[in-house]
């Protein structure tokens, strides 16, 4: 048996934003950032708002790769204010912020590392959650997850839970149309890589798959093109849904070991997560052949990469996507971030345990020990063929 937790409401389309003049309720916070606010689409939002009779608070002091400060900080602002709308603008930062925001508003008594499928949180006694992203990458509009750093412990959270998937989202393409290039290279291969580990995973079933492999062949074709010609509005249109349904397929299944590594690696050095996962993507592939040849074989042929055997099909597969990330001027290996082999080398253990504590690795098809991942960062970082 399988539960597929989405959005209630979804809307799509030219002016998608202009919806909010049709919300019904009192006072809307809304979590964004301060290059948000800047871009003038706080304004926007608030505008549309109080049309729609709402009175409006903005709490712009989310961090990109936010922390629990960055949260906490916001609970007292909504404490302050009794919002009955939550309003996360901006990429997935704003998104999980504001979903965290949100759950210890209406739950005073737990602590930020309780928010997890076991507890029963009770939300929308006080407030409900609007999701409206500006980049199209991380699919947190539609996901009940929550990535927050705590920084003292250098640990990226990995918090779930269903009650925090968004009332409503609104995908308005204009939004996105603003990125620039290098982000929506960073946040396009987030979301290729949440459905690819959404399809391997073990907990993936028929409903999540639907959306994994639309999200794929979507990426492939368009994200390129978004990348290269940001006035391309098919493009940029296209990859806003894709990113949604990305978002869709991992949460209604589970992010792999390539999202363990990644999130290992942006906690301690601070790099972009697109960035993080896009360096270790072939080296997970490799090593997760050995029980998911025939999934990433089914992934190959959908986006047209075919040979004699699936071995070979993979084979061509993979080079296909190393060309495919060249091409967006993204990462193939750990050094491509940036980072020298001491540090990698002299923070290997802590990868390691960290990685190991990930979700990302309980529904991996392949279930990596500490030495594997020790083999795997090390592979990581220079793109060795995996051989073990
Ligand atoms: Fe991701």
């Amino acid at each position: 048996m399988w539960e597929f937790t989405s959005p209630k409401t979804i809307i799509i389309g030219e002016d998608a934003l202009e919806y909010l003049k049709t919300i019904e309720g009192e006072k809307a916070l809304i979590v964004t950032d301060k290059v948000i606010r800047s871009l003038g689409f706080v304004d926007k939002v608030e505008s549309y708002l109080r049309e729609a009779g709402l009175e409006t608070k903005v709490y712009d002091e989310v961090e990109p790769e936010p922390v629990t400060e960055n949260v906490f900080r916001g609970v007292e602002v909504a404490r302050q204010y009794n919002p009955d709308w939550f309003i996360g603008l901006g990429g997935g930062s704003c998104i999980d912020t504001a979903k965290a925001i949100w759950v210890l508003y209406e739950r005073p008594d737990i602590r930020i590392d309780e928010i997890n499928p076991l507890t029963k949180l009770g939300l929308r006694r006080k407030a409900k959650l609007i999701a409206i992203p500006t980049t199209s990458g991380s699919g947190s509009e539609a996901s009940w997850a929550i990535v927050i750093t705590d920084v003292k412990e250098k640990r990226k959270m990995e918090l779930a839970s269903r009650e925090v998937v968004a009332d409503i989202v609104i995908l308005d393409p204009s939004l996105p149309s603003t990125m620039p290039p290098r982000l929506v290279a960073d946040t396009g291969v987030d979301a290729l890589v949440n459905a690819m580990e959404g399809y391997i995973s073990t907990w993936r079933n028929y409903l999540s798959d639907i959306h994994a492999i639309s999200a794929i062949k979507t990426i492939f074709k368009y994200l390129p093109r978004a990348y290269r010609n940001r006035s391309d509005r098919e493009a940029v249109e296209k990859m806003h849904y894709a990113a949604m349904l990305a978002g869709l397929a991992f949460s209604n299944s589970q992010i792999c070991i390539g999202h363990a590594m990644g999130h290992a690696i942006g906690a301690l050095f601070k790099v972009p997560h697109g960035r993080t996962i896009a360096s270790v993507l072939i080296t997970t592939i490799e090593y997760n052949l050995s029980e998911a040849l025939d999934r990433y074989a089914e992934i190959a042929e959908e986006i047209g990469v075919r040979d004699d055997s699936k071995e070979k099909t993979v084979e061509k597969f993979i080079q296909v996507l190393r060309k495919f990330l060249i091409e967006l001027d993204e990462p193939v290996t750990i050094r491509d971030i940036g980072l020298s082999w001491q540090k990698v080398q002299e923070s290997l253990d802590d990868l390691v345990e960290r990685a190991m504590m990930s979700t990302g690795t309980v529904a991996n098809p392949r279930t990596p020990t500490a030495e594997d991942y020790r083999k795997l960062f090390i592979y990581a970082f220079e793109g060795r063929r995996v051989d073990f």
